[in-house]
């Protein structure tokens, strides 16, 4: 599939290691991969998009074929603008699966020169989300190991202005 084109879309507040396996994985597949991340406000993101496109932008450098965009509205338009002939999505679990084959079904509908590929996340972070990271960084646990440490300094930064959120965790000041 060297020659093709492909977008691997999501949301990435925040970019999680599960996310970078797969960027690497599909750069490796592909001709060209576009990490596109959606400008959806109504999700109240952690991260604006620019903050994720920054994030996204730093932890793909090394890929030479990867770049970063940001996109609104229909992913097949998106595709269809970056000359792409496929989606790249990650499955955790075969819960995720209906819902991605959904949006798969949904997507070559709209638009039928555009497949989508699955890969399985790899079994170390099968069991991360974005969601479930924040959710343990909020609250004060430790999120080493599941984020880039980029992402992690900037979980801190947003969610306790820096400070080691073991000892907010412990309710020291
Ligand atoms: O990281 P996420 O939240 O699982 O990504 C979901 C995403 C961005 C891939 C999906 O919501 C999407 O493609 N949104 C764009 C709107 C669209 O094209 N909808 C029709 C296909 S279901």
């Amino acid at each position: 599939m060297k020659h093709v084109i492909a977008i691997y879309p999501g949301t990435f507040d925040p970019p999680t290691n599960g996310h970078l396996d797969l960027i690497e994985r599909g750069s490796k597949l592909f001709g060209e991969l576009v990490v596109a991340i959606l400008r959806n406000p109504e999700k109240d993101p952690l991260f604006d998009v620019e903050e994720r496109r920054a994030m996204l932008e730093k932890l793909t450098r090394r890929f030479d074929n990867v770049r970063v965009d940001i996109f609104g509205g229909l992913l097949v338009d998106f595709a269809r603008r970056a000359g792409a002939h496929a989606m790249l999505r990650g499955i955790r679990a075969i819960s995720d699966y209906e819902y991605e084959l959904q949006m798969a079904l949904m997507n070559r509908k709209l638009e039928d020169g555009v497949e989508t590929v699955f890969l399985p996340a790899a079994e170390a972070y099968s069991y991360i989300s974005s969601r479930i990271v924040k959710d343990v960084a909020r609250l004060g646990g430790r999120v080493h190991g599941l984020v880039p440490p980029l992402v992690e300094a900037q979980l801190q930064r947003k969610l306790h202005r820096g400070r080691p959120s073991h000892k907010i965790a412990k309710g020291h000041k």
